[in-house]
């Protein structure tokens, strides 16, 4: 009888060729999800939302990771807390999924009780001797990052997250990200692998064919073109553009605003890459007609030309312009689902219908989010054909998916894969 046996995961680690897109199995293996979620979301720092989910004390919201459920919370101080969402009597969950505001966290199912730092206040018939203190909620591992909550859960986060928050920390401070109001959120499940979600957005080759809205105020050249690919007139535009480029550069960064590309994509724990992108047209938001949609400009922002700050990490992708942000983060669900979530972020004392119109704050990276949960699906199912073939990344507009793969085969080696 033929046998024909699963090569292991670390045989297909082996079989990826650089410069090319990752073998089926990468993508579509229930072992390889399971391993992708304990070392890309529990042993690396992943952004799992922002200080202004949760503005006010007692504002708690839930995450799911996997089998592991968080509570993201303000505490009575104003301090924000992540802790596990599993009683320390016999492991209840404590809230259920979604949003919520509570005073303390009371376990339904014996009602033990947590401040909401966490700390044990009342467990009934333990008896005298019971020592309260030993059981507090087990802590998170937290950084916020002006503002952006990322956390580790492994008990040896790694270091090198030092670098992405020392470059963010000055970028980030005029957007004042922390005090900002969330005036918009979306839930979008893709069909697809999660590596496939982050793969499409690590590229802008698939935009001038699928994203209309987005390339009214996205320059797709900004990542990567061939030159001889281009007509003439094309070339003198993009040469035109990328001096610009070094001129806006230049100028923002002599008012005082960080710009230049830094990132820290390969041989490294933590995967990140920023730079202030100019936007084109009216150059001032990614909105229909690149005007700016809220009147009131974010934290202490008093001009409306500052491009586009974006930040990539592995789990998500943020855009900070003078009037808005808007901030995607990505939670595996399955081999072949992926949740993007994804927040419009304006000034938090910015009026619906008074500073800004709703529609023109969302409309752009709504269309975007749905078409490229379009174009995941699309890549997800072709991958599970057998007649899937790695193919080449393009050495123009994809060589920072390459970047992604090679980072990932290394992580998952550095994991014992
Ligand atoms: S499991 Fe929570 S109080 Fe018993
Ligand atoms: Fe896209």
């Amino acid at each position: 009888m033929l046998q024909t046996f699963a090569s292991s995961i670390s045989s297909l680690l082996d079989a990826r060729a650089l410069g090319h897109s990752l073998p089926a199995g990468l993508y579509t293996r229930e072992d390889v999800f399971e391993a992708d979620l304990d070392v890309f979301f529990r042993r690396h720092w992943i952004c799992i939302g922002l200080e202004c989910d949760v503005p006010e004390a007692g504002d708690a919201t839930v995450i799911d990771i996997g089998k592991t459920s968080l509570i993201l919370l303000r505490d009575d101080d104003g301090q924000i807390r992540v802790v596990h969402n599993v009683c320390r009597h016999r492991g209840s969950r404590l809230l259920d999924a979604g949003k919520t505001i509570v005073s303390k966290l009371v376990c339904p199912y014996h009602t033990w009780t947590y401040e909401l730092t966490g700390e044990l206040s009342h467990a009934p018939h333990m008896g005298k001797g019971f020592d309260k203190e030993c059981r507090s909620l087990k802590p998170v591992t937290l950084k916020s990052i002006g503002g952006l909550i990322y956390i580790c859960l492994s008990e040896h986060p790694p270091e090198d997250i030092g670098h992405l928050e020392h470059v963010m920390a000055e970028r980030l401070a005029p957007y004042d990200v922390r005090n900002a109001k969330v005036a918009y959120e979306t839930d979008v499940i893709e069909h697809g692998n999660w590596k496939l979600t982050i793969e499409n957005n690590r590229e802008c080759y698939h935009c001038s064919a699928n994203h209309p809205e987005l390339c009214v105020s996205f320059v797709d050249l900004d990542f990567g073109f061939d030159p001889e690919t281009l007509s003439p007139d094309d070339r003198a535009q993009a040469e035109e553009h990328f001096e610009l480029y070094a001129k806006r550069t230049e100028q923002w960064e002599n008012d005082g605003y960080p710009s230049a590309a830094v990132e820290q994509l390969v041989f490294c724990s933590t995967n990140f890459r920023t730079q202030r992108l100019i936007i084109s047209g009216a150059g001032e938001s990614q909105t229909p007609d690149a005007t700016a949609a809220s009147a009131k400009l974010l934290g202490s922002i008093t001009r409306k030309d500052l491009g586009d700050t974006h930040l990539w990490g592995h789990n998500s992708w943020k855009h900070f312009m003078g009037d808005h942000a808007v901030v995607s983060t990505i939670i595996p669900l399955s081999a072949d689902t992926t949740l993007v979530r994804t927040k419009w972020l304006v000034h938090k004392d910015a009026v619906e219908g008074v500073d800004y119109d709703l529609e023109k704050l969302t409309s752009v990276w709504v269309a975007t989010t749905d078409q490229d949960a379009e174009l995941v699906a699309r890549n997800h199912a072709g991958v599970e054909d057998p007649a899937y073939i790695p193919g080449p990344y393009s050495p123009f507009t994809e060589t920072n998916l390459d970047k992604f793969a090679t980072w990932y085969i290394d992580r998952m080696r550095a994991h014992g894969y």
